[in-house]
């Protein structure tokens, strides 16, 4: 559940009716850079996220403040902005609105006010909640219940024609279809889902913020897709997900091609292992599992960077951790590590202490627990 976190004061003696909604932020477990290859991951919605408190306007636009940036934003609805002729949070918002439009829907005009306790830009899906709970609330104050994939999808266009980040789907397709207690099995090529219980006794899933400004993360991330997408035509393959012999990787041109390709591979064989390992709450294998990942997202995918692999080795080195791993994008963000519960007090202690001296940052450490997708809080 969303914490509990209050009103905005200023619309404590409000006159119009205020409805309430959240999105949650989600965690990767494991499937890094699989979901534009058509393979399978393993997200799950987290409990920390964005909540929304929504009155209706006369006017014909949407005003939107927020906690954590001073400056309220208003984005006319006639007509809705280009993109990029806004920045920052109001492009994501006019993006999410243009595509409403497109869809067909009749959208009010709204004001609402946003809090979260979401690191933004940290590899924790900031970006696909806000878009999902923009684009939830569009439709409901339509008084339409949207389908949960196709706001994914229409999130991902977001991404694509107003950020220019060619990301896949796994991001809003987790904020959308987050239960309570569990992590989801998405096939990315098919889009569906299984559920899958994520919650391993006597253990704690942590997330580990690297505090880290994210760089070239746009950038980066459009040319590793197109590596993949590269090797993929040349192996004869429509997605590198279908990559059945590794012998072949040698064939490819390009070593920055065998390198993703590599990491494609693998990673797609990882997921299957950790799914079993989760079913069977084989902690030890899972957390072995983690590390792997980790080692080819740094040495093969080439997507971490000095100050995670240091915060990773640490999480890893501590006998408490049984895995650890970035998670996200990568360049920054997060890391995510499943941490024995009696042993967590120490090993954020010794965690902290020795990112500190490394590398002059700190680092946030804080458990997760598996939530519900993006919706309205009655
Ligand atoms: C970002 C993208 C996702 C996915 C991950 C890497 O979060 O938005 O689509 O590709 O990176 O797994």
């Amino acid at each position: 559940m969303p914490q509990s976190i209050s009103l905005p004061d200023a619309w404590r003696n409000s006159d119009a009716p205020v409805r309430r909604f959240f999105a949650p932020g989600r965690v990767n477990l494991i499937g890094e850079h699989l979901d534009y290859n058509g393979s399978r991951v393993m997200p799950a919605a987290i409990n920390r996220g964005i909540n929304a408190w929504v009155r209706t306007l006369a006017e014909r636009v949407w005003r939107l403040h927020s906690d954590g940036h001073p400056e309220a934003v208003a984005i006319p609805l006639d007509p809705i902005p280009q993109p990029h002729a806004l920045s920052g949070w109001a492009n994501h918002a006019a993006g999410v609105l243009a595509l409403l439009q497109e869809s067909g829907l009749t959208i009010q005009g709204l004001e609402i006010w946003l809090k979260s306790d979401l690191p933004e830009g940290a590899g924790l899906s900031s970006s696909a909640a806000f878009e999902m709970l923009l684009a939830w609330i569009g439709f409901r104050y339509a008084g339409i219940t949207p389908d949960r994939t196709a706001l994914a999808l229409l999130s991902q266009q977001v991404e694509a024609r107003f950020l220019g980040v060619q990301c896949g789907i796994m991001d809003p397709y987790a904020v959308g279809h987050g239960k309570p207690g569990m992590a989801m099995l998405l096939d990315c090529a098919r889009l569906v889902h299984t559920d899958i219980p994520a919650q391993i006794i006597d253990y704690q899933w942590v997330i580990l913020n690297a505090n880290k400004a994210r760089t070239l993360a746009g950038s980066a991330y459009n040319q590793r897709r197109k590596a993949c997408e590269a090797a993929a035509a040349h192996l004869g393959l429509t997605k590198l997900a279908d990559l059945q012999d590794p012998e072949r990787i040698r064939t490819l041109p390009d070593p920055d091609w065998q390198a993703a390709a590599r990491h494609v591979y693998s990673e797609t064989r990882r997921v299957t292992e950790a799914a079993s390992a989760l079913q069977k709450q084989d902690v030890l294998t899972l957390g072995s599992i983690l590390n792997d990942s980790h080692a080819s997202l740094r040495d093969d995918y080439a997507v971490s960077c000095i100050e995670m692999d240091v915060l990773v080795t640490a999480a890893q080195q501590h006998p408490a951790c049984a895995g650890a791993r970035m998670t996200g994008a990568g360049f920054g963000g997060c890391a995510v590590a499943l941490v024995k519960k009696e042993g967590l007090p120490g090993f954020s202690k010794a965690v902290e202490t020795t990112y500190q001296r490394a590398t002059g940052l700190k680092t946030d450490i804080f458990s997760v627990e598996w939530v519900a997708g993006v919706g309205e809080i009655e």
